[in-house]
């Protein structure tokens, strides 16, 4: 005789919503948005249907939408264009750069919403690097990076972000993040750390959108290695010592194990990027009908919560909403 039947609690739809241990949420996401110069336009981004490069003007429309659905965080990708972009990346602490603007703007328009802006110099720099670039070695530079990003940090902040995503995997930039913030004022921007940002070919569709991929070379040397979990426990503790608000693990589905464990060993709220790539995927195979996008989509932001996630930046953000 069968004494224990877990079955009891799927047997209709009202005990599985009784019994269900996670939920999702809109004020969970987190909307990555591309943002372009000019005025009225959507630029499509072929590789990620649905996505476009937003003028300001369309951006702050398309902000307006995401906070009536529940969405309270955009999180802000510029693609620059070639002329300003430069080695040494000045363009990233323009204080009227298409990023400040767009801040701003976003800001205006919607004083609640959350605005975070990505702290990393690929977008502006003409090697397609995070970091400095030695012109004699091409080693990426991490010290001399770390005086670029908080040039960076210090510029987002006057134009009003909330938040700030350092991308860019330096060493020690969150430390050097929080005390040039704090000593300029800017105590109450948060850092969200890319904590666990791994050298991923996941990453792809989104360094077409921006046009950023890096000119020789790949990001290895400092983006960390796909075969590692242990790591990425370093790198948290690393982190949270240095003053970080959020931990990130990006991208996600192929690394839930480091979301759990990052889980397990801080008590900080848990970030984890669902990154191009793997909407592309999801996108790709639904147009072809071969799965059900939706049911797909659904299921892998239900699999960030119960890994451990609090909070998710995907490109599926507003789809998602609309369906919550
Ligand atoms: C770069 C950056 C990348 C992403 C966010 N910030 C790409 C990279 O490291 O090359 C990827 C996001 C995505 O694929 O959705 N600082």
């Amino acid at each position: 005789m069968i004494i224990q039947r877990p079955r009891r609690n799927r047997r209709t739809p009202a005990i599985r919503e009784l019994v269900r241990e996670t939920t999702l949420t809109p004020n969970d996401l987190i909307a990555p948005l591309f943002v372009r110069d000019g005025k009225g336009e959507r630029t499509p981004i072929l590789s990620m249907p649905g996505h476009a490069r937003l003028s300001i003007d369309e951006l702050v429309k398309e902000a307006k939408e995401l906070w009536s659905l529940g969405i309270h965080c955009v999180s802000l990708f510029p693609a620059i264009e070639d002329a300003h972009k430069t080695s040494d990346a000045r363009e990233a602490w323009n204080p009227e750069n298409l990023n400040h603007r767009a801040v701003r703007a976003l800001k205006e328009a919607l004083p609640d919403m959350l605005v975070m802006g990505d702290i990393a110099l690929d977008p502006y720099s003409s090697d397609g690097h995070d970091g400095l670039v030695d012109p004699k070695t091409g080693e990426i530079l991490n010290d001399a990076t770390l005086e670029a990003l908080a040039k960076q940090a210090l510029a987002s902040a006057v134009a009003g972000a909330d938040i700030l995503g350092p991308s860019d995997m330096m060493d020690g930039r969150i430390g050097h993040l929080r005390r040039a913030l704090d000593g300029a004022g800017h105590g109450n921007v948060s850092l969200m750390s890319y904590t666990a940002k791994y050298a991923s070919a996941f990453y792809g569709p989104f360094r077409e959108a921006l046009d950023s991929a890096p000119k020789k070379g790949d990001k290895k040397t400092y983006q960390m290695d796909p075969a590692n979990g242990r790591e990425a426990l370093r790198e948290a503790a690393l982190d949270e010592a240095e003053g970080a608000d959020i931990l990130m693990v990006k991208p996600g589905l192929a690394y839930l194990d480091v979301v759990y464990r990052l889980r397990q060993a801080s008590a900080l709220p848990i970030a984890v990027y669902n990154v191009s790539g793997e909407y592309a995927m999801v996108k790709a195979a639904a147009e072809r009908g071969w799965v059900d996008g939706e049911k797909v989509m659904m299921e892998s932001l239900v699999a960030f919560k119960r890994a451990g996630a609090d909070v998710i930046l995907t490109y599926f953000a507003k789809e998602a909403a609309r369906l919550l």
